[in-house]
């Protein structure tokens, strides 16, 4: 009898201890959304080694040894779509109520080490950042991209301001941009703004009533007109009752290709540029 009352005042207290405890730790609990941390350093192949020791010791048991799934979803194209950003969040805050645990402990650089391995899984040739960024800027220059970016408030806008695609996309993702833009447009997702304002990059082809074709990205529509801007930057106002036809080209874009035109050496460096962009806070 008293062992059995000694027994449940230790459990008791103990049971105290955890809630006394617990305020303090639902505080700590990683909602996803990571506190302040430092920006993204430059992969390099140290970092990505640093990243695999983790991944295989940590995440393969889950997402497999090359990322392609096991108890955890297929990985292998989460760099791509996610960012650094978005992959450190997703590390350091898990998500809740899945499987996937948090990692905030491994702390800062350790989360972008594993951060780097992953951006290269699935890929033959590495998601990962090998270029020389300064050529990659003298080859940003030669190509005319400023001619439709805009970097840091220098630039046109007919396509998306780069200030801070670094910390946005994956070496990856731009260098298929770079080589197929248009095919990989992302839809809006929310919490990044620059992807929710891709719809305004979208291409539509308007076949007039006497066939003519007017081919633009949406500026402006309205129930009756739809505003388009034209390759040469003309905003060509079209009355829809009007028109034939209204299609919406999914896998066309304003930017030009660049396979054949840059070489292999010259899209890496150009990528490792791109990469070094970041709006600093
Ligand atoms: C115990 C199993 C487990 C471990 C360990 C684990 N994960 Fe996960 N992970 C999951 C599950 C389950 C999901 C799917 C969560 C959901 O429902 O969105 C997931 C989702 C993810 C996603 C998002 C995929 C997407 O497309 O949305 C990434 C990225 C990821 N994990 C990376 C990692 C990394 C990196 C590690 C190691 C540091 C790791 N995971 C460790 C189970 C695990
Ligand atoms: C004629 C205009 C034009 C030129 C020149 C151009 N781009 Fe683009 N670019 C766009 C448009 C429009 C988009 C958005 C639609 C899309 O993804 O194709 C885009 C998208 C991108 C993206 C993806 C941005 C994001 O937020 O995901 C990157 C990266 C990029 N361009 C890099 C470059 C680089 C590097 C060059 C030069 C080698 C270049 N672009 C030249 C028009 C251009």
């Amino acid at each position: 009898m008293t062992s059995k009352c000694s027994w449940r005042a230790a459990l008791l207290i103990v049971a105290c201890a955890i809630l006394a405890a617990a305020p303090i730790a639902t505080a700590q609990i990683p909602t996803g959304q990571a506190p302040p941390h430092k920006a993204h350093p430059p992969a390099t192949p140290e970092s990505i080694a640093q990243g695999k020791q983790i991944f295989d010791g940590t995440c393969a048991v889950c997402h497999g040894v090359d990322g392609s799934g096991a108890n955890g979803p297929n990985i292998q194209g989460a760099a791509r779509t996610m960012g650094p950003e978005g992959l450190y969040n997703r590390i350091w805050g898990g998500v809740i109520g899945s499987g996937m645990p948090n990692f905030s402990y491994l702390g800062e650089d350790k989360i972008w080490d594993v951060v780097d391995y992953v951006g290269t899984l699935g890929q033959e040739t590495g998601g990962a950042v090998i270029g020389d960024p300064q050529k990659g800027e003298e080859v940003y220059t030669s190509s005319g991209c400023s001619s439709c970016h805009s970097v840091d408030g220098t630039g046109g806008d007919r396509g998306p301001d780069l200030s801070n695609i670094g910390s946005e996309r994956s070496a990856s993702f731009m260098r298929d941009e770079i080589l197929n833009p248009g095919a990989n447009k992302p839809d809006g997702e929310p919490g990044l703004s620059s992807r929710s304002a891709y719809d305004g990059y979208r291409m539509y082809r308007v076949t007039l009533a006497d066939g003519k074709t007017v081919t633009g990205t949406r500026v402006n529509e309205s129930s009756f007109s739809l505003q388009l801007r034209d390759a040469h930057g003309n905003i060509i106002s079209v009355d829809k009752l009007k028109a034939k036809s209204i299609d919406v080209l999914g896998d066309e874009s304003f930017m030009p290709s660049y396979k054949g035109k840059l070489s292999d050496a010259q899209v890496d460096d150009l990528v490792s540029y791109l990469a070094t962009l970041e709006v600093k806070q």
